[in-house]
Order: structure tokens, then sequence, then C-alpha cells
């Protein structure tokens, strides 16, 4: 019992380490009365023999928004309601009395409930401290109050912003375990919001009580820590992303400017800087889009389902700049056994060595030709032929395979992380 005040008032621990190391000195009761510390103690928990206080929790959320990405944070705002009962509350009245005021709270044992995720948390006091306390004649005490919250929540974003998130709000006894205290939520409404709230980015698909009951190490001495079973309660929100502003800021861009890209296949073969300058100004565009993702989100280890997303538009535009690169090699070929065959052709007709007038070192298989007059004009031309028909046929099969490809891994793409990851996810907390 000694232990159980001591711990309850929250003194310096090193102070009663002597008492908590030594149990059966602490739970004589003799001794613990006539010790001057207990003349202090004002506030008692109001058990009943040794058996638990029972507290009864709930709430209401008034409002919840100002989702921080960046700082993995929300703020919330709610209606806090907990009943316990307390023996020396009892009173003849048949009516409820009300308590408004703040000095009778501050006089009175409340329970040590604390918010185990909030970063920050304020008591509301305009126009006089929200709150509220009604007794009724058995001593049964329901107090509400008004909190505002700032929670931490660990995003996952490997989703992101296909993704749907968990928070939660913790509550636990500062110092009571659960043989002291034992909080549960209200056998009905335990948790309930209002359903008003509107989150620009987020659709709340549920907002659930849950227990998150644990063994916490609380009053650390130098040489010894106690563990005990803590009640803890969880308001669990589920909430998923609503894919609308990404679509219209990040997917539908970038497949613009990817199936612009794709223009290049029709524009003239020999038009060479038309369709780099396209290819570049698609790529350079995609980059610029790229940076705007990555504003207003934390730079987490992994990869999110947008960068996936993005990285896969970025190679489809590369593509398109290497395949422009097949076929200008192809053009250029074709080029040359024009240009031979031409020359060739005005070489025999004036008795000049057609060799001569190539001075491009590049082209390896013409070499061989140059000093050959083996090689038949008919023959060059046809050369000719052939690469460039090579070259359509590259285009040609691009005008298919780029935007075939380009649906193809738009299904995949869209069906794992819409389906799969879903399907996926929903079974993963069950098992
Ligand atoms: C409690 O303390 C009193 C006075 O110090 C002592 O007489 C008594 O034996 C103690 N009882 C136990 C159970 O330790
Ligand atoms: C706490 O209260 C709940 C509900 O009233 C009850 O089911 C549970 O057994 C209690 N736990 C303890 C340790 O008394
Ligand atoms: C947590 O504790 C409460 C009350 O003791 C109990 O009703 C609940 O089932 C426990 N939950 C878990 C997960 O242990
Ligand atoms: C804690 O442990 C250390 C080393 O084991 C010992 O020197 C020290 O006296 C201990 N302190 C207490 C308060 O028992």
């Amino acid at each position: 019992m000694m232990n159980l005040v001591l711990i309850g008032f929250g003194l310096s621990l090193l102070f009663f380490s002597e008492f908590i190391s030594g149990s059966e000195v602490a739970q004589n009761q003799s001794l613990m009365s006539t010790h001057p510390i207990y003349k202090l103690i004002r506030k008692k928990i109001p058990r009943v023999g040794n058996a638990p206080l029972d507290v009864k929790f709930g709430f209401y959320i008034e409002s919840l928004g100002n989702f921080r990405s960046n700082e993995m944070a929300f703020d919330v705002d709610m209606y806090l309601y907990m009943s316990w009962t307390d023996a020396a509350m009892e009173h003849d009245d048949e009516e409820y009395v009300l308590i408004n005021d703040k000095t009778v709270l501050e006089n009175m044992w409340v329970p040590d409930l604390y918010f185990a995720n909030a970063r920050t948390a304020y008591f509301h006091d305009v126009t006089v401290p929200n709150f509220n306390m009604f007794i009724n004649k058995d001593g049964v005490i329901a107090y509400g109050t008004r909190v505002t919250l700032t929670v931490a929540c660990n995003l996952v974003l490997k989703n992101y912003p296909l993704d749907s998130q968990t928070c939660s709000i913790k509550i636990i006894s500062y110092a009571h375990v659960i043989p002291m205290m034992n909080v549960t939520w209200f056998n009905e409404g335990a948790v309930r919001f209002n359903a008003e709230i509107g989150l620009p980015e987020f659709k709340i698909m549920s907002i659930r009580p849950a227990y998150c009951n644990g063994t916490f190490h609380y009053t650390i001495t130098e040489n010894s820590s106690r563990v005990g079973e803590f009640s803890c309660l969880m308001g669990l929100i589920e909430l998923e992303r609503a894919i609308g502003y990404h679509l219209v800021q990040s997917y539908l861009p970038n497949a613009a400017i990817v199936i612009i890209s794709w223009v290049s296949f029709w524009i003239d073969r020999r038009a060479v800087p038309a369709r780099v300058s396209l290819s570049f100004t698609c790529l350079l565009t995609l980059s610029t889009q790229g940076n705007g993702l990555r504003y207003a989100l934390p730079p987490v280890a992994y990869s999110k389902a947008i960068d996936h997303w993005f990285g896969v538009c970025m190679l489809f535009i590369f593509g398109v700049l290497l395949e422009f690169a097949l076929v200008n090699s192809y053009m250029r070929r074709a080029n040359k056994y024009n240009n031979l065959a031409q020359s060739m052709r005005w070489s025999t007709s004036h008795g000049y060595h057609p060799g001569e007038t190539d001075t491009d070192t590049e082209d390896g298989p013409l070499r061989r030709h140059k000093l050959g007059s083996y090689v038949s004009q008919p023959e060059l031309v046809y050369k000719a032929m052939f690469f460039n028909r090579r070259a359509l046929a590259v285009d040609q099969i691009s005008r298919v395979a780029f935007p075939g490809g380009f649906a193809c891994f738009n299904f995949m793409y869209w069906y794992y992380y819409l389906y799969y990851s879903v399907v996926t996810k929903t079974i993963d907390p069950e098992s």
C-alpha cells in the first residue's frame, strides 16, 4: 500500500529507493503512518480495499486536422470523459452535484491519465476552465474536460500517395499499475467523432477504441527498476489519403509529358534538332515536376509509390531519347551509302574516285568500300534503303511499343497499389 501511494505521489525516486527495495518494510502500515511525508499527502486514489479502482474512459473528437507529413504529427481537439467512484464523495442529495469550480477540482483526486504520444497538450481556459464534474449520491463521479493535443503519428509512406495511415492516441496512467487503477473504455460509445470533420487530404475510415496494455519500466533507481503492467487505452484513427489531389497534381501531368514525348516518333527522322529538343524538354519538364513531389514530405529512406511512378515516367522519356539515338545511327548510315552511291554515279561519269570525297572517318563499314570499286552502285543504293527502312521500322515499332508499354505499366502499377497492396495490408494486422 505504501508503495502505491508513494508512486502515486510521484516524488523523488531516489529518495524512496530505500523503501521500494525493501518491500516488506514498505508494506508496513504502521511505519507508513508515522513518516512525516504522509502528512503532506492530500490526494489519494480512492481504492476500496485491495481492489483496483475502475476508471472508465471515453472521448469525443471535435476536430482533427493539420496533418503535417514532414513532422509526422497532427492536431486534435477533443472532449474527454472519465468516470470513477470515490466513496468519500457520497452525499444525500438525490440530484447530482455539479462542480464547475477549478479550486474544488484542484482539491480532488482525478485519474492521472496522460497522452503518451502527444507532443503538446493543453486544457482550455476561455472563458472559464472547460470542464464539468457530476457527482451522484453514491460517489460516482463523471468528469468531462476539453483538451487540444498535438499527436505524433508515425507515417509509413511506402504507398504514398495511395496510402492509408493508422494513427493512435495513447492514454496511459502515469503512476498507477493495473492492480491499483484499471482503466477501460466505456462500454458504449467510448469513442465518437464529429461527423463534419473534413480533412483536405484524408478520408476518415474509422476511429475506434483499442487496448495497448503493456508492461513498462518505472521508478528506475540506480540499480533497480520495476516493471509493471499499466492500463493503456488507444484510440485508433484510420485514415485513407484522398487520391484526387495527387492525381491532378502529379499523375496526370507526368503521364501527359510522357505521351507528348512520343510525338517524336511521328516527326521526320531527319529532323534531328526537333526530335532531340522535344525529348530533352520533356525530360526537363518531368524533373521539374519531380521537385514539386518532394516538397512537404520527410526524407524517408525507402522509395514511395510516387517515386516508382516518377522513375518509370523518366525511364520512358529516356527510352524515347535512346530510340532516337538508334534511329539516327541508322539514318546516318543510310545517308552515307546514299552519298556514296551518288558520288559514285558522279565519278563514273567524270572518272573520279569515289573514296576521296568521303572525309567522315567515323563509319567503319564504309572504309572497306572506299577503295574497292567492287561495290556496285545498286548495292550501295540498296544498303541505303535498307538502313532507311530500319530507321523507319524502329520508329514504327516505337509508335506501338511505347504506348503499349506505358499502358502495361499503368495497369500493373494501379493494380498493385489500388488492389493488391490494399488486400495484403488488410490481411497483415490479423496475423
Ligand atoms: C511494522 O512496523 C512496526 C513498528 O515499526 C513493527 O512493530 C511491526 O512488527 C512491523 N510489521 C511488519 C509486518 O513488518
Ligand atoms: C478491469 O476492468 C474490466 C472491465 O470492467 C474487467 O473486465 C477486468 O477484469 C478488470 N481488470 C482487473 C485487473 O481488475
Ligand atoms: C487490457 O486490459 C483491459 C482491462 O484490464 C482488458 O479488458 C483488455 O482485454 C486488455 N487488452 C489486452 C490486449 O490485453
Ligand atoms: C549499485 O551497484 C553498484 C555496482 O554494482 C554498487 O557499487 C552500488 O553501491 C549500488 N548502489 C546501491 C544504491 O545499491
